[in-house]
């Protein structure tokens, strides 16, 4: 058994994981606020309240492991904080901490197609944040997942708020492409890379590809509804985001529009290297109950 500790392990990725590694390790979540979460936390977990933004905040003196999750959403345009200030910055002061407390492993969370020449702000600082923990003295593991679905994450409500039922219009026919993994999967990838110290980068995905359109589809059929996609032009929708840019309180802006330009689909699939093989993906038609 070792103490593993997650910062942002209250969040969706986070409580499913502190809940698997609890089965077999002392785990602590660390968050701004430790007591909420979208996911209850079943498992016997210490909650502390640290903010990856405040280096002194951060103690992981009787860790063995860290599990890095913070990061803010790419599917909405950031409020107060960029993703610069939440994602680099944050992973270099969690490395960081991580290297004054003689931690022996990390594991941090990136995401498909970081780049610090990427398409978004979002993907440059994961990029950037990838070099950092690279850089580091801390043998550490990199998981770059497509789109993750499960109990409590934002990915099929966002589907949802984003169509409206029935008819809906999507910028291009919504033919972005993704791959949704499934959390549990995703979390017993995690638990064995914590498990076995594994180093490396891991694109991981589910066993479907399915566009935009066709996820919104399943999702507004889960509901009982149907759906007919009629494509915006992209010209439009680039117009539309751009102005929104500037609106506060917008919900979406520039980067949402670059995002809808990339397909979110591994290369190839490693989760088979994380000990989960692709025929034992859970399908996301078959986790909405729905056929595909
Ligand atoms: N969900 C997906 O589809 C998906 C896909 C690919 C990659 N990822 C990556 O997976 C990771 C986890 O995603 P998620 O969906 O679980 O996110 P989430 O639900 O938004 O959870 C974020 C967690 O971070 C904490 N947090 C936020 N700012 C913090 C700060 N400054 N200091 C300390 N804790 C902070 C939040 O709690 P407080 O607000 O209380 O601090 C929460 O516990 C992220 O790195 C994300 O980029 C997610």
């Amino acid at each position: 058994m070792v103490s593993v500790h997650v910062t942002g392990g209250t969040g969706f990725v986070g409580s499913h994981l502190c809940n698997r590694l609890a089965e077999n390790h002392d785990v602590t979540a660390v968050s701004r606020s430790p007591e909420r979460s979208p996911v209850e936390i079943t498992g016997e977990v210490e909650r502390r309240t640290g903010d990856v933004t405040d280096f002194d905040s951060l103690d992981f003196t009787d860790a063995d492991a860290v599990v890095h999750l913070v990061s803010l959403s790419p599917l909405y345009k950031t409020g107060g904080l960029s993703h610069y200030d939440v994602t680099l910055r944050g992973t270099e002061n969690v490395v960081d901490a991580s290297e004054r407390d003689g931690v022996d492993y990390l594991l941090h969370m990136s995401a498909l197609d970081a780049d610090v020449d990427g398409a978004t702000e979002y993907l440059r600082a994961k990029g950037r944040a990838e070099e950092v923990v690279r850089g580091s003295g801390v043998d550490s593991g990199v998981l770059r997942p497509s789109v993750v679905f499960g109990e409590g994450g934002e990915f099929e409500g966002f589907c949802r708020r984003t169509t409206t039922p029935y008819v809906t219009f999507l910028p291009g026919g919504g033919r972005t492409r993704f791959q949704p993994l499934w959390v549990g999967d995703l979390v017993e990838m995690m638990d064995s890379a914590v498990e076995e110290q594994r180093t490396g980068v891991w694109e991981v995905g589910g066993s479907d590809v399915l566009s935009l359109a066709e996820v919104s589809r399943l999702v507004h059929r889960a509901d009982g509804r149907g759906l007919k996609v009629l494509p915006v032009p992209m010209a439009f929708a680039r117009l539309g985001m751009t102005a929104a840019e500037y609106v506060p309180g917008a919900p979406f802006g520039v980067d949402q529009y670059r995002s809808l330009k990339l397909d979110n689909v591994v290369r190839e699939n490693q989760a088979p290297e994380l000990g989960v093989e692709e025929y034992d993906l859970r399908i996301f038609a078959e986790y909405l109950d729905v056929e595909l």
